[in-house]
């Protein structure tokens, strides 16, 4: 009899643990840590602002939804289109970037694609990483070149606010490219070095979000569930207390 209520009850703390969130997120190696909090709501808004500012004139974010942002952001209708909205979209119809697929394809060689599960496809120290690695490279086609996405086909569109990012090469050997050894701020932006990353850290923060909006939601039940297992935990023992008296008892 207790045997069985103790296994049942083992077996609800397997499937509660089960349920908590799997905080963690991989990183890619080499890449460092991109640090981002998605409960972290101001982040959150601030990654949302960034993003609205910088790439949403290329970048879509099609299972995003206006109306969704506003409510998981904590901010009005209002907010949302006067702040968010170029393209005349409506509140209830996803973020959809203004930019024709043909122009950005001639203009940039490549397709800007939708950004909306980016986070889960590459992680997001792929993206903190990415946003921090470009340098001007005057042999590319946008003029900028990037060393987390060799030759990839976007410019620095942060110059202004990091400032202008140089490569510093280290020995050729024969025949080959001398390989990037590290980047250098050499003409300071808007943002100090480390405002810069905190910025990028925002968009990387932003960008997990979207790619698994009900993350939100599994945070804060994850909170409930741990207030279960304390509770619980309690009982366990009362009970434990209770049984062992009976047994000391009967000596
Ligand atoms: C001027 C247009 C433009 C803007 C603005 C822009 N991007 Fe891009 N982005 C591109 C293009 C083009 C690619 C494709 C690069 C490639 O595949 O070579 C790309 C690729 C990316 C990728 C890599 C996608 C992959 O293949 O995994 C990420 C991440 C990304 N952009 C993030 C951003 C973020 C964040 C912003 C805003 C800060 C931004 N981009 C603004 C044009 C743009």
């Amino acid at each position: 009899m207790i045997k069985r209520a103790i296994s049942s009850i083992a077996l609800a703390l397997g499937l509660a643990v089960a349920t908590i969130p799997a905080l963690a997120n991989e990183g890619g190696e080499g890449l460092a840590p991109a640090g981002t909090n998605v409960a972290d709501r101001a982040s959150l808004q601030r990654g949302a602002k960034l993003f609205f500012n910088y790439c949403v004139g290329c970048h879509s974010l099609k299972y995003v939804r206006y109306s969704r942002l506003a409510s998981d952001l904590g901010l009005s209708e209002e907010e949302v289109m006067t702040n968010f909205n170029f393209t005349g979209a409506k509140f209830g119809e996803p973020v959809i970037s203004h930019m024709p697929a043909d122009d950005a394809k001639a203009w940039f060689g490549k397709d800007p694609p939708d950004l909306s599960l980016e986070a889960r496809a590459k992680g997001v120290d792929f993206i903190y990483n990415y946003l921090n690695s470009f340098y001007l490279d005057p042999s590319r086609p946008v003029g900028w070149n990037n060393t987390v996405f060799p030759n990839a086909s976007m410019p620095n569109v942060l110059w202004e606010l990091q400032g202008l990012q140089t490569a510093v090469h280290g020995e050729a050997a024969p025949g080959q490219e001398a390989a990037v050894e590290k980047l250098e701020i050499t003409t300071p932006g808007r943002m100090t070095p480390e405002q810069f990353r905190g910025a990028t850290r925002d968009l990387a923060t932003f960008l997990e979000y979207t790619a698994e909006p009900a993350a939100l939601e599994r945070q804060s039940i994850g909170v409930w569930v741990i207030l279960f297992l304390a509770g619980l935990t309690f009982l366990l023992y009362l009970l434990k207390h209770e049984y062992w008296k009976d047994v000391h008892d009967s000596h």
